[in-house]
C-alpha cells in the first residue's frame, strides 16, 4: 500500500525578534550570526500562546488550504514537541479534543527530528491498518526554554508549528524509504532537563536548553550527509533524481555542507532558516509548506525530507508528491 502526505498547514507567530534586538542585549552581532547560521530573524510566541494553541493554529491552516472535510476520519492524532504544554494530558489530547475528533492520541520526543519520526510512525500504522488517516503535528514553544543570556543559543531558535495528514495515496506516490538512527553517546551534547538534575554520564541539567555546538555542528553535517544519501539509494534513486530537498532548518551552513554532498544545485534546495531560526519539530513541514506555497512542487516530484536533533537523532526519507 501507497502511503504519503495528503494535506499540510503550518503557522508562524506573529511577533518576531530581529538579530538587532540581540545586538543590544547580547555580546553579538548581526553580522556574526547572519554569517555562521543565516538567521535574520525568528517568530516567537505572545506569552500566553503554548504549544497545544501553536499546533491548533497550524491544523487551522491545514484546513483553510484542504477544506472543513479535511479532518474527517482522523483517527490517531500525533504531536512532535520537546515543549509539551504538559507531561500528561499529551499535547495531542489538547488538539484532538479542540477538534472534536474521533481518534487516538500520543505525544512523541525526538527533539528537532521529531516530525519526520511522526511522519515515519504515521506511515506503518496506515501501513499496517492500525489507523486510516493521522493527523502529525510538530509544534514548539522553544522560547519558553531558552536562556535568553547565552548567547550561543539564544540566536538560534523560534516557535511554530507545522501539519500534515498521512494516509494511503495512489500507487507510485508517497513514502519510498526512511533513515531513522540515534547516538544516545552523544545526548550530552544537547539537553534540557526535566526531572533528573544529571544524565547517566554525569552531564548537569538545567530547565533551559545547554549545547555544545561545535560537536551537534560536526553530528549534523557528518549524519546529513549519510542520512540522505541512504534514503536515496534505498528508494532505488540516484541524489540527481531529487526534485527538492527539505532539510531541517537549523543552520545555513549545515544545509549548504548537505546540499554539496548531495551535488544538488542550489534552487533544488528549501531555506527558510533565515526567516524563522531553528523552531524544531515545525521546521520541515514548515519549509514544505512554503515550497509548496511557492509552487515548487510538481506531481510525481521525488522529495528528500531530512531531520536532525537531540538525543542526538536523525531520520530521513524520500516520498514522490
Ligand atoms: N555571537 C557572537 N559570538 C558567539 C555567539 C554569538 N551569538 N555564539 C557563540 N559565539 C562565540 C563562541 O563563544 C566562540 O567564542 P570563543 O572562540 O571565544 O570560545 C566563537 O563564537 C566560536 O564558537 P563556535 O561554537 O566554534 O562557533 P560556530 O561557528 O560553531 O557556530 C553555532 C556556533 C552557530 C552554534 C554552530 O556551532 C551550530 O550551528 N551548531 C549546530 C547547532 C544546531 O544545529 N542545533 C540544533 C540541534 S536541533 C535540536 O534538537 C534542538
Amino acid at each position: 500500500m501507497a502511503v504519503g502526505i495528503t494535506a499540510l498547514g503550518s503557522y508562524a507567530p506573529e511577533r518576531t525578534l530581529t538579530n538587532q534586538h540581540f545586538e543590544q542585549l547580547l555580546d553579538t552581532t548581526d553580522e556574526w550570526i547572519v554569517a555562521r547560521t543565516g538567521i535574520e530573524k525568528r517568530h516567537i510566541a505572545a506569552e500566553d500562546e503554548f504549544t497545544s494553541q501553536v499546533a491548533i493554529r497550524a491544523v487551522e491552516n491545514l484546513i483553510a488550504r484542504s477544506g472543513q472535510d479535511a479532518l474527517d476520519g482522523v483517527d490517531m492524532v500525533i504531536v512532535a514537541t520537546s515543549t509539551p504544554d504538559a507531561l500528561f494530558p499529551a499535547t495531542a489530547s489538547l488538539v484532538q479534543a479542540h477538534f472534536k475528533l474521533t481518534a487516538g492520541t500520543f505525544d512523541m520526543l525526538t527533539a528537532c527530528t521529531g516530525w519526520v519520526y511522526a511522519l515515519s510512525v504515521a506511515h506503518a500504522y496506515v501501513q499496517a491498518g492500525l489507523c486510516k488517516k493521522v493527523l502529525t503535528i510538530g509544534a514548539e514553544t522553544l522560547s519558553r526554554v531558552i536562556d535568553w543570556q547565552d548567547r550561543s543559543t539564544a540566536v538560534l531558535f523560534g516557535d511554530g508549528a507545522s501539519a500534515g495528514i498521512v494516509e494511503e495515496v495512489r500507487e507510485g506516490y508517497g513514502f519510498r524509504s526512511w533513515v531513522l538512527g540515534a547516538d544516545g553517546e552523544g545526548a550530552g551534547n544537547l539537553h534540557l532537563g526535566l526531572t533528573a538534575d544529571k544524565l547517566p554520564d554525569g552531564t548537569s541539567l538545567s530547565d533551559k536548553i545547554q549545547m555544545n555546538g561545535r560537536e551537534v555542528f560536526k553530528f549534523a553535517v557528518r549524519v546529513m550527509n549519510t542520512a540522505t544519501l541512504q534514503a536515496v539509494s534505498q528508494a532505488g534513486l540516484e541524489p540527481g533524481d531529487i526534485s527538492l530537498f527539505v532539510p531541517h532548518q537549523a543552520n545555513a551552513r549545515i544545509i549548504e555542507a548537505a546540499r554539496e554532498r548531495l551535488g544538488l544545485p542550489q534552487e533544488r534546495v528549501v531555506v527558510t532558516v533565515n526567516e524563522y531560526g531553528n523552531n524544531s519539530t515545525a521546521s520541515v513541514g514548515l519549509a514544505l509548506q512554503h515550497a509548496l506555497d511557492a509552487g515548487r512542487i510538481q506531481d510525481g516530484d521525488h522529495l528528500l525530507l531530512v531531520a536532525f536533533g537531540g538525543g542526538l537523532t536523525w531520520g530521513a526519507t524520500v516520498l514522490t508528491w
